[in-house]
């Protein structure tokens, strides 16, 4: 009688820490991998950080990326300053150690990114007497050539090194306007080239990997005009035959936005240009509201992606743990500061049940 009356009270919810204990950090047992969960809908992926400045999730929650994941992006250490921080020097081998656990492991690697405004040493737009081009009232054509030749040795170095190993690249990350006009008009790049960089960079990676996938990568165009200017733009350049594959929707998300429909009008619009679509950092901020709630959130969002499968091939979430987010005030993940399921994990193990159904089922 007395274990009917437990196994009730597991099933109510009530006196559930025992199935994970997160002050003791145990680390969860009976939990089902989500890349199994979701095999067979679309790579399940994470960011990791690598590097000793950071959270160094690569080597912390290794067994959490075994587990549950089947595709990685390095967080930092693949962008521009971390490839190559001065001019002719690269610096592959922090990346090195995450690709090649990756081939070790069987996952994929998304390569992030190429080509990006942020993170990016000045030195790429320098002119030979050390003035920052994009900066000049004037800006010659042997200053564009000298700026082209960095962007495409780049881009030739980094995928050369990492041929057959990233199969998918953010080629250009963050190029759309938040504001008035088409393309971010801070935007070094932009102030050099105008709008062909884009042009430039992507046929440069196409000539160099044939075989990688190549993605526009930007944030908030699932709604709005910001997905209405990087539709057409997109066009645009698919029209002139310039090789993209895919469109990365970053997916820095929260409770309260943005609208589901936004999303799912915005994977239609994408897809009708014949773009592959991976969801490349998602993270859904709490905003004061609970995890509840949170889950529920999550749980819709990978409704979506599972009835779109047929065009979004890739989720990835923008970290393992709630302390190691770029967000961590705003507990944005899957898992809490001691490696353990939170609702929001839960909620995706099966988005046809409720989290608390979930757990239930795979209490100890
Ligand atoms: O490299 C320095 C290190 O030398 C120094 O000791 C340390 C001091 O804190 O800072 C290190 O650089 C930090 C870097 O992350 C590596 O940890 C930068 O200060 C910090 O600003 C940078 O933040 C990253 C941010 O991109 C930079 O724009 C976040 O971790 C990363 O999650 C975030 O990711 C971006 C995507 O690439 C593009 N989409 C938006 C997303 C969120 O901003």
């Amino acid at each position: 009688m007395a274990n009917i009356a437990l196994l009730l009270l597991l099933m109510l919810g009530v006196g559930c820490s025992s199935i994970y204990d997160r002050d003791r950090g145990v680390v969860a047992t009976n939990t089902p991998s989500l890349r199994e969960v979701y095999t067979d809908y679309f790579h399940l992926g994470v960011a990791v950080s690598i590097a000793s400045w950071s959270a160094q999730t690569f080597d912390a929650h290794q067994h959490l990326v075994e587990k549950h994941f089947s595709s990685l992006t390095a967080e930092n250490e693949m962008k521009p300053d971390a490839m190559q921080p001065r001019s002719g020097q690269f610096s592959f081998g922090v990346a090195d150690r995450m690709v090649n656990f990756a081939a070790k492991n069987s996952l994929k690697v998304r390569g992030h990114t190429l080509v990006w405004h942020n993170q990016t040493p000045d030195w790429f737009f320098k002119d030979s007497a050390g003035r920052l081009i994009h900066e000049k009232t004037e800006i010659s054509g042997e200053d564009r050539q000298l700026v082209k030749e960095r962007l495409e040795s780049h881009i030739e170095a980094v995928m050369t090194h990492y041929a057959g190993k990233v199969y998918a690249w953010d080629v250009v990350n963050e190029a759309i306007s938040d504001g008035g006009g088409v393309h971010r008009p801070n935007s070094p790049w932009y102030r050099i080239f105008g709008d062909e960089f884009m042009e430039i960079a992507f046929r440069k990676a196409h000539e160099v990997d044939p075989n990688a996938k190549l993605f526009y990568n930007d944030y908030n165009i699932e709604t709005g005009l910001k997905r209405d200017k990087t539709v057409t733009e997109l066009k645009r350049l698919l029209d002139a035959g310039v090789p993209i594959h895919g469109v990365g929707i970053q997916g820095h998300w929260g409770v309260t936005y943005p609208n589901i429909r936004e999303i799912e009008q915005a994977v239609v619009e994408y897809a009708a240009l014949g773009l592959e679509i991976h969801i490349t950092e998602m993270d859904v901020e709490i905003q004061g509201s609970s995890e509840e709630r949170q889950a529920e959130r999550y749980r819709e969002f990978f409704r979506l992606f599972k009835k779109h499968s047929d065009v979004i091939t890739s989720v990835t979430l923008w970290g393992t743990t709630d302390d190691s987010s770029w967000k961590r005030n705003e507990k944005p993940l899957l898992f809490d500061k001691n490696q353990q399921p939170k609702p929001a994990y839960w909620a995706i193990v099966d988005t046809e049940k409720t989290w608390r159904q979930n757990r239930a089922e795979y209490a100890d």
